[in-house]
């Protein structure tokens, strides 16, 4: 075999160096085709995003890309599972694998690629060490309406799935958690058909209520909690009820987590902002630099080609104001 050139070689140097740049993100492009570091578009829907150790990782939805087959069925055997990407930055994002997967062959599981499986959030117990995670699990018609938890010793997981329940004997759809600076953690879920949320605190080790929750947002129908603090208030932006289709966020606030909650109004301002942006809420990311509002659009035509949202939440310093403008392009700093 014939030694390579020095010139092919700077040439192969020279495409790897051009692959390699064009899959780097500077920036963030809401709605734009989002790629992980392979080049592939990002499949992490509905998502959810954990930071530890230096390290985010962003888990959601693997929903099927145009993969389903005229006799029915789906191709992608992973469609459904449950997708983990890590970052340093929170623009390039590396694909890890399925954090919790599908399982195909088990007609009767909770994991059968025909259930739904949506809105993953994990969280880190420091107490026992362990990463949970809850989604909304739920039969295809949406009627079981049940919280799934899973865990594992590790971020990328696999975690290990420990079975769905109503939260308090209430039905649990969208839902997300959230952990407090005391290490208590909470599950926002709309229950009660979607018609009033319900805040569920959770056990020490965080795989089940502890049996104290409040209904708040009493037949408000919201749903797509995103829940985040600042200056020792509570804040969660949620969406209304129209299924896959955007609607206006709604943004309230509260001294106490279990407390009243107060409805701000919409914090989306710009091109779109009656309407998110086209749409959904599903996330806030605490920074250092400050808040990222994370939301869905989705494609209800297609939903492996939804695409994300995210944008910089800010809060006014004179007024405390919170604002979501719509960007077209914007770098973290
Ligand atoms: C939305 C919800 C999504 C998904 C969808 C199904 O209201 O936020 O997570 O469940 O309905 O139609």
């Amino acid at each position: 075999m014939k030694t390579m050139r020095f010139p092919m070689l700077v040439i192969a140097l020279c495409l790897g160096l051009v692959a390699y740049t064009q899959q780097r993100h500077e920036t963030f492009r809401p709605k734009q085709v989002w790629t992980d570091t392979d080049g592939n578009p990002i499949n992490a829907h509905g998502g959810g995003i954990l930071y530890h150790e230096g390290t985010y990782y962003w888990y959601g939805e693997y929903k099927a890309r145009r993969s389903f087959l005229p006799q029915g069925g789906m191709r992608d055997g992973n469609a459904n599972s449950i997708s983990c990407y890590s970052s340093r930055d929170l623009l390039n994002w590396k694909f890890e694998g399925f954090a919790l997967r599908t399982e195909p062959e088990n007609r009767n599981s909770d994991l059968h690629p025909s259930q739904v499986i949506e809105r993953p959030k994990v969280v880190y117990n420091k107490k026992t060490g362990q990463f949970v995670m809850w989604f909304h699990s739920d039969s295809p018609n949406y009627a079981r309406a049940s919280a799934g938890v899973a865990v594992s010793d590790t971020p990328v997981g696999p975690f290990q799935y420990l079975g769905s329940f109503r939260p308090n004997g209430s039905m649990s759809r969208d839902q997300t958690l959230f952990v407090d600076d005391d290490g208590t953690a909470y599950q926002f879920a709309s229950s009660e058909e979607n018609q009033t949320m319900h805040i569920n605190r959770l056990t020490d080790d965080y795989l089940r209520p502890d049996g104290q929750f409040v209904r708040r947002f009493v037949g408000m129908a919201r749903e797509a909690p995103a829940v985040f603090k600042h200056d020792g208030r509570y804040y969660v932006i949620t969406s209304a009820c129209t299924g896959w289709d955007p609607n206006k966020a709604e943004l309230a606030v509260a001294d106490s987590i279990m407390g009243e909650w107060r409805v701000i109004g919409n914090p989306c301002t710009g091109e779109g902002a009656d309407r998110t942006f086209m749409g959904q809420s599903n996330y806030v990311i605490q920074t250092p630099q400050g808040y990222i509002a994370c939301f869905d659009m989705w494609n209800k035509y297609d939903l492996g080609d939804s695409r994300y949202i995210w944008l910089p939440l800010t809060i006014d310093a004179a007024t405390g104001t919170i604002s979501i403008p719509w960007r077209e392009e914007w770098s973290p700093e």
